[in-house]
């Protein structure tokens, strides 16, 4: 077989327009890297939670996409036969490039199934696993099919670990950790492992309800999480965890963090030297929800003095809305991780990135 790369991408892109969101950037430029070393080039990829075939997540509408991004054409291929997808690759002509349908539609995926991830191997020659967001899962994709073919971390793996790293390498002082999005219980492992190392962790969002409801405030109909409770008052007794102190409020409902809050958290990010930040303040979806959300943006951004490391899909599509995206700044780095940053940062072993690290630590 001519020698066929086999890259595992991120594709999981809920936000519109998809070309401009920073997963699919992320691929583009890591498809035009490998692209016209003289090699075929077959992209792996997921969309969403599929039971089975589902084609409102099928990848083949990501086909022109990618074509017109990466200016040369990519040909869908279908992954129900992948014998047949074989053949088509080794006789096509060089340098082509291929993107598969979602291999989350394959029985054995997320299983990490040993006889699916060997006839995945089979479409390549070798192994370039780039996909950070999914690779705390043990999915065939990602962890399996290393057993079969020669694997290497790609350029984006490589650069996700480097920057996320950056937490546990005594940055700078002060280090900021600033938490927000939707729950608590996401987010604990973060603030437990990082705390310690933080100078101080500001939380925002739906997660800081929990919080606040555990130190007795009345937060009426907001969204809380009773079994963490206990957690988030054993966490409060560390003085470097700051909760909000005003609100937006709307229908009896916490929906963003108010203009205190703002000033306060602000105040701290553009003194700070390093800071972390994963999830919105608030309902950002929404403009009147917004502010604190951006506030926040805005204070990172403005800080030239630190380094910054940003991310979860929605901190992120926020950031987005804001085009901050397109262009980005040398002192920031976005994470293309949602789970997989709080896991990462949380410490705990994530199989995918295991698979490929092990590899590459036995060559
Ligand atoms: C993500 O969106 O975080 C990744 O694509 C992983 O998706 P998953 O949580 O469905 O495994």
């Amino acid at each position: 077989m001519d020698s066929t790369t086999l890259i595992r991408l991120n594709l999981d892109i809920k936000e519109k327009p998809i070309g401009k969101s920073l997963r699919f950037n992320a691929a583009v430029e890591e498809i035009k890297k490998i692209n016209g070393k003289n090699n075929k080039i077959v992209v792996l990829s997921h969309r969403g939670r599929p039971d089975g075939v589902e084609n409102s997540l099928s990848l083949k509408s990501f086909a022109p996409l990618l074509s017109k991004a990466i200016g040369k054409k990519v040909l869908f291929l279908d992954n129900s036969d992948l014998d047949k997808a074989a053949d088509i690759i080794r006789n096509s002509s060089k340098e082509k490039i291929f993107l598969l349908e979602n291999v989350r539609f394959l029985k054995g995926e997320t299983e990490n199934n040993l006889v699916l991830a060997r006839r995945l191997s089979k479409l390549g020659t070798e192994f370039i696993s780039d996909d950070f967001a999914t690779s705390h899962r043990a999915d065939a994709s990602l962890a399996a099919i290393t057993r079969f073919i020669p694997s290497k971390p790609g350029n984006l793996l490589k650069e996700e670990v480097k920057n996320l790293s950056l937490a546990f390498k005594k940055p700078k002082s002060p280090f900021v950790l600033l938490i927000g999005g939707a729950k608590a219980k996401d987010k604990v492992g973060v603030i437990k492992s990082l705390i310690k190392r933080a100078d101080l962790v500001m939380v925002g969002g739906a997660a800081a309800n929990t919080f606040l409801k555990s130190r007795g405030m009345d937060i009426k109909d907001s969204l809380y999480e009773p079994d963490m409770l206990q957690v988030a008052r054993r966490l409060l007794k560390n003085k470097k965890l700051a909760i909000p102190t005003d609100f937006i409020w709307d229908d009896n409902k916490i929906l963003d963090i108010g203009p205190q809050t703002i000033k306060l958290y602000s105040f701290y990010l553009k003194s700070a030297r390093f800071i972390i930040w994963n999830g919105p303040m608030g309902m950002f979806e929404k403009k009147q929800f917004a502010a604190g959300t951006q506030a926040m943006a805005k204070a990172v951004f403005s800080n030239r003095k630190s380094s910054a490391v940003i991310g979860g899909g929605e901190t992120v599509s926020a950031l987005s809305l804001k085009n901050q995206i397109q262009h980005p700044k040398p002192n920031i780095f976005l994470s293309t991780g949602g789970g997989a940053m709080l896991e990462f940062l949380a410490g705990e072993k994530m199989a995918g990135l295991e698979a490929v690290m092990k590899k590459n630590r036995a060559k």
